[in-house]
């Protein structure tokens, strides 16, 4: 593979950004925003809502000022798990929301403890039955200390945006730290919240009285980048990567360059990669927290340690099923075995074009990895899971000389 590849806005960022705006009860224009199946989900879930909503060339238009609804039906809560990030937006813009549980996805139960015992300290009133959350905060959500007994991503998210209209002041400790989470504070300190944060996982919300509409750029994509590095170290490319952020990939950019690859940084938002012909990988990656290895960055790096010399150790640390892929990638040819959260591979010589199917979003993105590098033809299924997060990869993918095609 040759020539550029330039990053979709990271949806991570863009999901959560999207549920604050109904906070504003203003207009909002969030510019990098990805062309991906969950963004779409999320447009439909703010139409319902009762916001005004436009979606094109990656620039979402959103004006939340007649919102008139506080619950999200339940097909549409069903269809992404991350929806459940409405329930602070809503509490925040209307004082109550009824949601039905978010239930498992393909990486297995998704709880939402954390979410719930966090909003229950600062008095929200949540009724769980028949499936269904009826949450109500009376006169007002209390700014309180909460201290997260994990660092989720979700329940960071759901108890800032619960948080910047709350009276007084709410302290998280052991808080998320992604990349994502900054670029939320970011957006809503321009649209007048008060967050400030540090890095060892502590932000500070000052309630205020309303927040105003902006326009916001969303971070790139750190997950999309780093599975087109991983697709080009596979096959022995040398493309430039656009539209990016080094520091939030630090922690995966030492496997690339202990597997071979001379990586070269152009510019702060844009590097070169060249790989090796063959890729050598001994190495234990285990998932954590940021700015540990990143749990969704796992199965894109696993297909590409599966060609290389060596043996590589996964560790998932973070969900208890983000095995799935293994299966499909045993079927090209690989050699891996996995024991509970343990998988090992050993690198083959080459794997060998087979039908497959993806079950989850960054399987999908494995299996793509994966074919590249193949022997022959690798027939890919359960796209659906791939359009959920990555914008236009097969167009991307041709670019820089992959042969990669939709077959409807
Ligand atoms: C976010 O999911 C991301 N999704 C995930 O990306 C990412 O893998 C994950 O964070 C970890 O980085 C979005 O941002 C939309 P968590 P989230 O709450 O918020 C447990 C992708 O591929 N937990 O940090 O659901 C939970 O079961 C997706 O882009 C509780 O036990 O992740 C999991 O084991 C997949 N109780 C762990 O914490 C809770 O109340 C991490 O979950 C909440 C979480």
């Amino acid at each position: 593979m040759e020539g550029e590849v330039k990053i979709q806005g990271s949806k991570n960022s863009i999901l959560p950004i999207l549920a604050a705006c109904i906070i504003c009860k203003d207009e909002c224009i969030i510019h990098n925003c990805p062309n991906i199946s969950d963004v779409h989900i999320t447009k439909k879930i703010l139409e319902y809502l009762g916001c005004k909503t436009e979606f094109e060339n990656n620039v979402f238009v959103v004006n939340s000022k007649n919102i008139s609804k506080n619950d999200i039906p339940d097909n549409l809560m069903r269809k992404m798990r991350s929806s459940i990030i409405f329930m602070g937006a809503l509490v925040s813009s209307l004082g109550s929301a009824c949601l039905s549980l978010p239930g498992g996805c393909e990486l297995g139960p998704r709880p939402i403890d954390i979410h719930i015992d966090s909003f229950r300290q600062m008095g929200l009133k949540i009724n769980e039955r028949h499936g269904k959350l009826k949450c109500d905060c009376g006169s007002g959500l209390i700014g309180c200390n909460i201290a997260f007994s994990f660092p989720s991503v979700g329940a960071t998210e759901n108890l800032i945006l619960a948080s910047v209209l709350a009276k007084g002041t709410t302290i998280l400790t052991n808080a998320a730290k992604e990349p994502e989470i900054i670029d939320l504070i970011h957006f809503l300190n321009k649209c007048g919240a008060d967050i400030k944060y540090s890095h060892n996982g502590t932000i500070i919300i000052e309630g205020v009285e309303r927040l105003h509409g902006t326009e916001y750029t969303v971070i790139p994509d750190r997950i999309a980048a780093i599975t087109y590095m991983a697709a080009v170290a596979s096959t022995s490319g040398s493309v430039v990567i656009k539209n990016i952020v080094e520091d939030n990939i630090s922690s995966v950019i030492p496997i690339f360059e202990e597997a071979g690859c001379i990586i070269n940084p152009i510019d702060k938002c844009s590097l070169k990669i060249d790989a090796p012909a063959r890729l050598y990988c001994n190495r234990l990656i285990r998932t954590m927290p940021y700015p540990g290895f990143p749990t969704d960055a796992q199965a894109p790096i696993m297909a590409m340690t599966t060609t290389a010399d060596g043996t590589s150790v996964f560790v998932e640390n973070i969900f208890s099923n983000r095995y799935k892929h293994v299966g499909e990638l045993l079927r090209l040819g690989a050699d891996i075995k996995v024991e509970d959260k343990v998988a090992i591979v050993e690198g083959v010589k080459r794997l060998s074009g087979a039908k497959v199917n993806a079950m989850d979003l960054r399987g999908a993105a494995a299996l793509i990895v994966a074919g590249l590098s193949a022997e022959g033809t690798t027939e890919i299924s359960g796209l659906e899971y791939l359009d959920r997060g990555y914008e236009k990869i097969e167009e991307t993918l041709c670019k820089v000389g992959a042969y990669v095609k939709r077959v409807e």
